[in-house]
């Protein structure tokens, strides 16, 4: 199992997948929160289209994810995002050889929204249907790549909802290592910018006010750093902002959020090489919506690198929620799946480490 093609007679696919894959076109729908998501994944030729709907504005004012206005808008949204994924691509229904759909972990009503489409679709055309855990679908989105990392390999997960460190020796193959004992990096970063005046979600503001920001002006904890295990701990860091901001007002707004990040971004890079080195292996993936923080990605490459490691990241586009993912994570569990069984249930809480190897 090394994401190598080793059929010669076969053109290379530019995204090469794990051998055991079998042809197919998979439609891949994400639903779990609040950004619907739709992408057609081949098998042999790669990923042919994705399209996105994001519900970030209707939210806002609300200053987070309101559940049930989430599944109405999932509603709206899944079925034009499949037409233009279709249109875009060339393919019709009748072209689909499964259908792969976020099963949980998640918003339950959103996940229904989702997993119901995709379950009806699939009966209607006689294809197969798979729910795919939303995590396995972060931590295999660099694989969607043309120099995807063999396994195995050590995953940061950094999400809105898990920051978990897990050896993934193969699909289906995850060993937690670690995880956050209180909140997620993501949410750290969400109730960071809201205590300094950002909207929602918070993480990408946050590092662009950091950007303009002093680091060094003001010195914030750095929870459980060397605890000496793989867990972590960001409720104290949050907590450490609100005492400044109650004390400085939010005149340095600015070297706030960059002291924040930078607290943030040491734990989470010193704990992914401690991993790397604890699992002896030289591969490391990072996946989840803080992939997509520019000073994570700087630090986590430069000292990795000094330490023989090396770092893959999913495309930009594919660190926050996608259904490029789900399709991808689903077309290496279809072979496994069975369209005969019609009922179908999802799951807003899901360990990880429970899935099956494939
Ligand atoms: O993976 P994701 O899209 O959704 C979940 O599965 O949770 O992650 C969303 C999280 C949010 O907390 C958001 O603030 C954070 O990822 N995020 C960032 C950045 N872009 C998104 N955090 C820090 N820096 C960023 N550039
Ligand atoms: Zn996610």
């Amino acid at each position: 199992m090394n994401g190598k093609n080793e059929n010669n007679n076969k053109p290379t696919s530019f995204f090469p997948v794990p051998r055991f894959t079998p042809l197919m076109l998979v439609l891949g729908v994400e639903s779990s929160c609040d950004e619907t998501g739709v992408a057609l994944y081949d098998s042999a030729r790669g990923l042919l289209a994705h399209a996105l709907y994001s519900q970030i504005a209707m939210h806002n004012e609300y200053g987070g994810v309101v559940p049930e206005l989430a599944s109405r808008d999932h509603i709206r949204r899944v079925l034009p995002l499949t037409r233009q994924v279709l249109a875009e691509s060339g393919c019709t229904l009748t072209d689909l050889d499964g259908i792969a759909y976020t099963q949980g972990p998640g918003l339950a009503g959103a996940l229904l929204v989702g997993a119901g489409m995709a379950r009806a679709l699939a009966f209607a055309l006689d294809i197969p249907a798979v729910g795919v855990h939303h995590l396995e679908g972060h931590m295999l989105s660099p694989l969607i790549s043309d120099t995807p990392p063999e396994f195995p390999f050590v995953a940061l997960l950094v999400s809105g909802g898990h920051t978990q460190l897990m050896r993934v020796s193969g699909v289906g193959c995850y060993t937690l290592l670690g995880e956050t004992l209180d909140d997620a990096a993501g949410e750290a970063f969400d109730k960071t910018a809201q205590l300094l005046g950002l909207g929602y979600p918070g993480g990408p503001a946050l590092s662009k006010l950091a950007a303009t920001g002093d680091a060094g002006h003001f010195s914030l904890p750095r929870p459980m750093l060397n605890s000496g295990d793989f867990d972590f701990s960001f409720s104290g860091l949050k907590t450490a902002v609100l005492t400044l901001v109650r004390r400085q007002g939010l005149e340095q707004a600015a070297d706030i959020a960059a002291a924040f990040q930078a607290a943030a971004v040491e734990v989470l890079v010193s704990k992914s090489l401690a991993a790397c080195a604890h699992s002896g292996v030289t591969r490391l993936v990072v996946a989840g919506g803080v992939g997509a923080n520019t000073r994570l990605r700087e630090r986590l490459t430069r000292e990795a690198a000094a330490r023989g490691i090396v770092v893959f990241y999913p495309k930009l586009e594919f660190c926050t929620d996608n259904g490029a993912m789900i399709a991808f994570a689903g077309a290496q569990r279809l072979a496994h799946a069975s369209s005969a069984d019609l009922t179908f249930a999802v799951k807003p809480r899901w360990d990880l480490a429970t899935l099956d190897a494939v």
